[in-house]
């Protein structure tokens, strides 16, 4: 098992958030379009439910995806109901998982030392860590210190293994993506957050995710300090989503 997506970190990592979106009978149609295709610039990977993950990875085989899970338990083992732990994913040989999305840090009270503590079972379990930052509307004018308080407990996981997502809350799924200089500002302070703690974030790439589309996804990706991107409402269309990806060359 690969433990980072893909050993070539110039290649950009784009990966498909299908959130609690699709039935099982939608997951073959969906990899039909993708079969036998190869996309040379970039890494594929989606975040599907976890009761879809092991149907997805019988039928992405032939496809350039990877498959990974939306979230993990904080808790190691044991009498956690309904709960799903990084020895579960790995015993399926899941190889990353999102981590700390807003809609989990806000809907499910998640705090940024939770989220850390799920990334750091990940990484114990041999999985990708996708550690999911971002400030809401109302905190964009102090912008860093949100994102300081998010990254301060990302510090202790292993910089080898793990990638960043700055996710701006105000442009998830509100068809108004951030702009190219917010988005240069923002990725160059975390890089430089990182550096400042003198964290080896050499090989940690930063996605940018909100609002990405066919129109505008490759001057994002295009971006000074865009690693790649995370893709919600524009990776659930099969046919949309290859053309997306067709536009990142
Ligand atoms: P969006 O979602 O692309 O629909 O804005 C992104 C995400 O929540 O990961």
């Amino acid at each position: 098992m690969s433990l980072i997506l893909v050993g070539d970190f110039m290649k950009k990592l784009v990966i498909g958030n299908w959130k609690m979106q699709k039935l099982s009978s939608e997951i073959h149609p969906y990899f039909h379009p993708f079969m036998n295709k190869s996309f040379h610039n970039v890494d594929l990977a989606l975040a599907v439910p976890y009761l879809f993950l092991q149907s997805c990875q019988e039928a992405h085989n032939g496809t350039p995806f990877k498959i990974g899970a939306q979230d993990v338990s904080a808790h190691d083992n044991g009498a956690y109901t309904g709960e799903i732990s990084a020895a579960q994913l790995a015993s399926l040989k899941i190889s990353f998982s999102l981590v700390g999305h807003s809609e989990r840090r806000k809907n499910f009270h998640e705090s940024s030392e939770i989220v850390a503590a799920k990334a750091k079972r990940l990484q114990n379990a041999g999985i990708l860590p996708i550690v999911c930052v971002g400030e809401t509307i109302e905190e964009k004018p102090h912008f860093q210190d949100v994102l300081k308080s998010q990254l301060e407990p990302v510090l202790s996981l292993d910089p080898k293994n793990l990638v960043i997502a700055y996710e701006p809350v105000w442009a998830i799924g509100t068809g108004m993506s951030a702009s190219i200089d917010d988005i240069k500002r923002v990725h160059g302070f975390i890089k430089y957050f990182l550096k400042e703690h003198s964290y080896d974030f050499s090989s940690v790439r930063v996605l940018y995710g909100g609002s990405v589309s066919e129109k505008n996804a490759s001057s994002l990706l295009q971006c000074d300090h865009v690693d790649g991107l995370l893709i919600g409402g524009a990776s659930l269309d099969p046919v949309g989503f290859d053309k997306l990806i067709a536009t990142l060359g």
